[in-house]
């Protein structure tokens, strides 16, 4: 128990710490710590000032929303307040609200209008007489900033609303967002023109739509979802949230496609879940999803307290960002030799899993961002991403903490790094002298999308290159070097694991040309340039020995392509494996060099999507290239056909959008089967 003393100085000291994180994240928009950080500082404070109600005044962060304007826009003073929404973090806080509802309007179940809680800048739109006269952000819920000539250039925004049977007045309220796809190439934009690229969308959006110059607003990717009103004669519009939500739709504004009418708090709880699984796959971040009371009526009756409606909850997701210490920068050495800085973090909670290390990219990334071995540092996971280092929080460096220098001998083999000018990369010199490559080649090599080496996992492969056991591919294939007892020693195998093992290397020996080419891991040959340079030659001895331009004869082959596979067949330890490697029994069948095939597909371009019952989607995929096809990953315009299997998701939308025509897994097999060649 603190005593009346010591509450009161956390609490003086923590107004002082939230109020200057709001300065860094409403006026400067550039947030120091992640928002569960803030929200758990508001919380205590809460917490304490609940303790000892006296010490409540109204210049605490607890009694107001935001903060004030920034100087160079208008003052608008909104009709109507723009409040904020309590937080719910657990099924039980859902619980707990429903309760407090359902108890305050005495009924059983509630219907409530569920919609995504996008993460964006909130604003209030004023539309007389159908017309847009201007647009707020929320600045603290009473006064905003006057940014209308900013939202008038983001197009979802409609300058004059539809139809003829809108309020006089009508204000709208909504988030103004960054897309997923606008702030990705707006963040390349600035790095191409040296400028600092964008923590997230949120801070995109709102550094976009805080432009002093509407004319740099407007080249940003903003986009407009609305989710309520403010000022409005409400006997003008229907008597429901979910009912005025549609009307707002048929005067033109834009409204979340995933809103919907549930039943009850079991309701709630399924449409978060059904909105959490397909969170990564929405082209928008959001950070929750949001009930409302339906019945306007009911809302009405249940009121306000202080700043949020007793009528509406925000159903928060588990924080993609947290704060962590950084204990120290190690460097891991890939396949290619690439030297990647990681950090080494005390474990975190975020995005729903623990998290040890992150990835800082390279040594230009960690100099921009300025990481240092003991700072407290910003981690984000979101979806199935590599969780990164998003930014340091200075304030809390340690002293005497050194800033990061790439080494300049490799920290596994000793050799010298290099770094090419105008790359960003750091590389290792010493190639598969190198047992960090060495082990990564070989990994990649097994690997399911290569030779598909079953049970031979990154442990195994790990052990037998240190002991010395494997010191390239083409062991795994000599009993001689490798026998079945070394591999039955190893940790967790045994005399089965090891027949089994071995079972599933003889079985690997029976393979494509393009998997073979894939599996040898030249830099830039991916799975599709292999199949591309499979089809196209048929045989390897064709590829070995083709010249520059016979190569660069080959669709999606490029001069980079083309240096990386000269250099690596010149090489003449790289030619011993191959030659060992099919001395020891690896081989397969040639295939018709598509030089000599017809190419009926030629010129069309196929996009797969859902999973399909007959074939997988990269069997699919190679025998669409064989036929000359272009197999891609996005839809656009120009795409020829989108084939579906069970469970298509967004992909389907779009092709409908863009009138691709769409070809399901029948239509698929009859056009493959009308066009069969040897593959
Ligand atoms: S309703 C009286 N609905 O979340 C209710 N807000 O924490 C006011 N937000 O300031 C807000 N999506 O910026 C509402 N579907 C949604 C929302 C949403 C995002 C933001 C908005 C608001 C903040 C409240």
């Amino acid at each position: 128990m603190l005593t009346p003393k010591e509450i009161e100085t956390s609490i003086i000291q923590l107004r002082i710490e939230i109020n200057l994180h709001n300065y860094h994240y409403y006026v400067l928009d550039a947030p120091q710590v992640p928002d569960a950080e803030y929200d758990r500082l508001m919380k205590r404070l809460q917490v304490l000032e609940l303790q000892v109600p006296e010490l409540i005044t109204l210049d605490s962060p607890t009694q107001r929303v935001g903060t004030k304007p920034l100087a160079g826009f208008d003052e608008i003073t909104h009709a109507v307040a723009m409040l904020s929404l309590d937080n719910a973090f657990s099924d039980d806080e859902m619980f707990a609200f429903d309760a407090r509802v359902t108890k305050g309007l005495e009924i059983e179940e509630v219907t409530y209008c569920a919609e995504p809680k996008l993460d964006g800048l909130a604003v209030s739109l004023r539309y007389e007489d159908g017309r847009l006269v201007h647009a707020a952000t929320r600045g603290d819920g009473r006064v905003g900033e006057d940014i209308t000539q900013n939202v008038r250039t983001i197009s979802s925004v409609p300058l004059r609303l539809m139809g003829d049977d809108f309020p006089p007045v009508l204000e709208v309220r909504g988030e103004v967002y960054m897309p997923r796809a606008g702030f990705d190439a707006l963040n390349k934009r600035q790095r191409d023109h040296d400028e600092k690229p964008f923590a997230n969308p949120r801070n995109a959006a709102a550094g976009s739509l805080r432009q002093l110059d509407p004319e740099i607003t407007a080249t940003r990717p903003l986009a407009l979802y609305c989710y309520g009103v403010g000022e409005v004669e409400k006997q003008l519009l229907p008597a429901s949230h979910y009912g005025i939500l549609a009307r707002l739709k048929e005067w033109g504004l834009r409204i979340s496609p995933e809103t919907e009418e549930v039943r009850g708090v079991t309701g709630c709880l399924e449409y978060y879940r059904k909105i959490d699984d397909k969170r990564d796959a929405l082209p928008y971040e959001i950070d929750g999803v949001v009930f409302k009371v339906n019945s306007i009526r009911q809302q009405q009756a249940l009121g306000f307290v202080s700043r949020a409606p007793r009528w509406a909850i925000a159903h928060k997701f588990p924080a993609q960002e947290e704060m962590t210490r950084l204990i120290a920068i190690d460097i891991q050495v890939g396949r290619t030799g690439a030297l990647t800085p990681v950090a080494r973090l005390e474990p975190v909670f975020v995005g729903g899993v623990t998290v040890t290390n992150a990835t800082l990219h390279n040594e230009d990334e960690v100099r921009r961002k300025d990481v240092r071995g003991g700072d407290m540092v910003v981690v984000r996971r979101a979806g199935d991403v590599i969780p990164e280092v998003v930014s340091v929080v200075l304030a809390q460096r340690p002293d005497g903490a050194g800033a990061f220098v790439m080494p300049t001998d490799c920290p596994v083999c000793g050799s010298e790094v290099r770094r090419v000018e105008g790359e960003a990369v750091s590389r290792c010199s010493g190639g598969l002298y190198c047992s960090a490559q060495r082990k990564e080649a070989i990994k990649h090599f097994a690997s399911r999308r290569a030779m598909d080496i079953e049970g031979l996992g990154d442990k195994i492969v790990e052990q037998l290159v240190e002991i010395g056991w494997l010191n390239s591919v083409a062991d795994l294939y000599d009993r001689s070097a490798l026998p079945h007892n070394k591999l039955a020693g190893m940790d967790r195998m045994g005399d089965k694991s090891a027949d089994n093992l071995i079972a599933a290397i003889d079985k690997s020996k029976q393979t494509t040309l393009a998997r073979f080419l894939f599996s040898l891991g030249i830099r830039e040959v991916g799975q599709a340039t292999a199949q591309s340079l499979a089809n196209h030659f048929g045989k390897l001895s064709a590829i070995m020995d083709a010249d520059e331009e016979a190569l660069l004869a080959v669709a999606d082959v490029g001069p980079v392509v083309v240096a990386n596979l000269r250099a690596f067949f010149h090489e003449s330890h790289n030619r011993e494996v191959i030659e060992s490697l099919q001395r020891l029994g690896v081989q397969w069948p040639d295939v018709v060099a598509k030089r000599d095939l017809p190419q009926p597909l030629a010129g069309q371009t196929f996009v797969l999507t859902g999973s399909m019952e007959s074939m997988t989607r990269d069997e699919a995929k190679a025998k669409l290239q064989a036929l000359g096809a272009k197999v891609t990953g996005s839809i656009s315009k120009k795409t020829s056909y989108l084939v579906v299997g069970a469970d298509p998701g967004s992909k389907r939308d779009k092709a409908e959008k863009f009138g691709v025509p769409i070809l399901d897994e029948a239509a698929l097999e009859a056009l493959l089967l009308g066009h069969s060649v040897a593959n």
